[in-house]
């Protein structure tokens, strides 16, 4: 197991105990990475894969400082990123912070004072007294090498030339040789930083560029200086993973297919892209959640998706969601998108774990509403996000990561959680921890669990699907392919649904296509490939639940037979 990539988010650990001794047991290093095929990896640990679980933390605004420090320790951020199960964190920066002698002389007070920003210096002072009278790149340095004292790896990325708030067409910082972007200036500053952190085991990787975009992007220029930019970073520290953005603020990699890039160096190339709900403008909002869901992975696998057959690990390094639940767009989106990284078992930063920003876009201490913590930095703004994402920081599967034969998980974007069994096979089946989840198997439309001779069965309309020794044939349907559907014996169908308790029944199919009002989410399941097995938990501590498998294997392996005979009989008759 990826121990130390897989840290279990503090309020969840009544339900992980097992897992929490797992992870706590063997501190190991993952530095550096490399790739093998479309999976990220550690070669110190033996190839296994390393899973990468992010979050965005802003240090390329105007003041040129991570945020966050005018109201925590910097430890104190760094320890809240691990409670919250992420094991990594992309820490984006202006290229000016190493080429312009006269911002990065300067100390982090100076900076904020420079700003206006009078009162925040003196949160810094208070909460950070050992940064704040540090030049701005030994700040940075210091950011970095804390965020790896507390097991977070680092993804450095050059998110802009000139320090602010990004990205637009026409901010002259989009495209090779726009207004801000001289390729040589940005040459000189990939290769300072990747310099000054070559030997640091905290940094893992460093993305050349954010979000590419503008009138001036053609795909000619972006062979010519996006190879130049990769072998800059790795001739000045070839331990990185070099992370190399797309077109069209980071959505379009598509033209790789027809020519892949040409680099000296191999085991270390990471693609990236970004998908929001408003990449696509308000189209979830406006149309049939289905629909719109499956036109817009179809879409990403073109656009990006491909480069995972092709053998390229694909780092979804920018998405999030107002977590004030408003959003219809927004939470259309992420059920789907969530579905989507659960499938491919992708790695992802999430945007972001900034509460509030000290200065962005001309407004102080802006609330940011996609924010993991709320304005303070004190309590998530939502706990339930959190809950409900720790189930994709988990790997699915990837070498090392082989503990029983390939299954499936049935997951539930919408609660973060997977199909398991109930406590007997008459019980009805519920959500429950994805890491505790049963293995299942899908084959030819018989949805079985994995070591039993159960299948599921949806009997009655409105009512528990169950066990059963007599299979339904289900069906991934609608454009998402996120219904679970069947037939009953009259010929009604059914999708998949989740009640109120959490029990899985056979209702109604949902919203399939058109309706644009209504919301699918509580019948969207993913089969998810899995090859872990599944962690007991508090299942298995207690004699009674021993005496309870036994029993359930014995009847088991009797209705089997009852079963079998049943039919021998039943086909002599007929
Ligand atoms: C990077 O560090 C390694 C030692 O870890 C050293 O051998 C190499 O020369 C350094 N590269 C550069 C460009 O400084
Ligand atoms: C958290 O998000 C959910 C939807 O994802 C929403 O229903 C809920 O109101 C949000 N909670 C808070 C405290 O904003
Ligand atoms: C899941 O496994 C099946 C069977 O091996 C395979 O056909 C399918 O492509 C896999 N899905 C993904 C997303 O890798």
């Amino acid at each position: 197991m990826a121990n130390k990539h897989y840290s279990v988010p503090s309020f969840l650990l009544t339900n992980y105990f097992f897992l929490f001794l797992l992870s706590s047991s063997s501190p190991s290093s993952a530095f550096p990475l490399s790739t093998s095929s479309r999976w990220i990896v550690d070669d110190a640990a033996g190839g296994q894969r390393v899973k990468l679980a992010c979050v965005n933390l802003v240090s390329h605004l105007e003041p040129m400082v991570a945020e966050g420090l005018s109201k925590l320790p910097i430890e104190t951020i760094a320890e809240k990123i691990g409670s919250m199960g992420f094991n990594c964190v992309r820490l984006t920066w202006p290229i000016y912070l190493v080429t312009d002698e006269s911002l990065s002389s300067l100390t982090v007070r100076q900076s904020f004072q420079r700003l206006g920003l009078i009162d925040t210096a003196a949160g810094i002072q208070a909460n950070n007294p050992d940064i704040v009278d540090l030049p701005l790149l030994q700040a940075f340095q210091q950011v970095v090498s804390t965020l790896g004292e507390n097991n977070i790896m680092v993804i450095l990325d050059n998110h802009i030339t000139t320090p602010g708030w990004c990205c637009s067409n026409d901010d002259g910082n989009g495209f090779f040789n726009d207004r801000y972007f001289d390729p040589n200036l940005w040459l000189t500053g990939l290769t300072r930083m990747a310099t000054l952190f070559n030997g640091s085991t905290a940094v893992v990787g460093m993305s050349l560029r954010n979000e590419l975009r503008g009138p001036k992007q053609n795909t000619q220029d972006w062979y010519k200086y996006m190879q130049q930019g990769a072998e800059a970073v790795h001739a000045a520290n070839p331990n990185v993973l070099v992370v190399v953005s797309g077109l069209n603020y980071d959505k379009d990699l598509s033209f790789l297919s027809s020519r892949m890039v040409k680099l000296s160096f191999g085991k270390k190339l990471v693609f990236e892209a970004h998908w929001y709900g408003f990449t696509d403008g308000q189209a979830w909002a406006d149309g049939n959640a289905n629909e719109v869901c499956g036109r817009v992975s179809g879409n990403m696998k073109r656009m990006s998706g491909f480069l995972l057959e092709a053998g390229y690990p694909l780092f979804f390094s920018e998405f999030g969601i107002d977590q004030g639940g408003g959003n219809l767009n927004d939470n259309r989106y992420i059920n789907c998108f969530l579905g989507y990284v659960a499938e491919f078992d992708l790695d992802w930063a999430y945007w972001t774990i900034v509460g509030s920003y000290y200065l962005r876009q001309g407004v102080a201490g802006w609330s940011e509403s996609y924010g993991l913590l709320d304005r303070d930095w004190v309590e998530p703004r939502n706990r339930s996000f959190i809950e409900r994402i720790s189930a994709v920081q988990m790997p699915f599967r990837g070498p090392g990561l082989v503990e029983r034969r390939q299954h499936q998980v049935i997951f539930h974007p919408s609660t973060g959680k997977c199909v398991q069994r109930g406590r007997t096979f008459m019980d009805p089946l519920k959500l429950g921890p994805c890491p505790e989840s049963d293995p299942w198997s899908y084959s030819r439309g018989t949805l079985s669990q994995v070591g039993t001779y159960f299948c599921l069965k949806a009997d009655q309309l409105g009512k528990a699907v169950q066990l059963d020794l007599d299979c339904s044939n289900w069906q991934m349907i609608s454009d998402s392919k996120m219904h679970v559907s069947s037939k009953l014996k009259d010929g009604t169908s059914v999708c998949m649904d989740v009640d109120s308790d959490g029990e899985i029944v056979a209702n109604p199919c949902k919203c399939l296509s058109k309706d644009k009002s209504c919301e699918p989410e509580s019948q969207w399941f993913k089969l998810v490939n899995s090859t872990r097995a599944p962690i007991t938990g508090s299942k298995g501590e207690s004699f009674l639940f021993l005496v309870r498998d036994l029993i359930w294997k014995f009847l088991e392996l009797g209705l089997f037979h009852i079963g079998r005979m049943f039919v021998q009989v039943v086909s002599r008759i007929v």
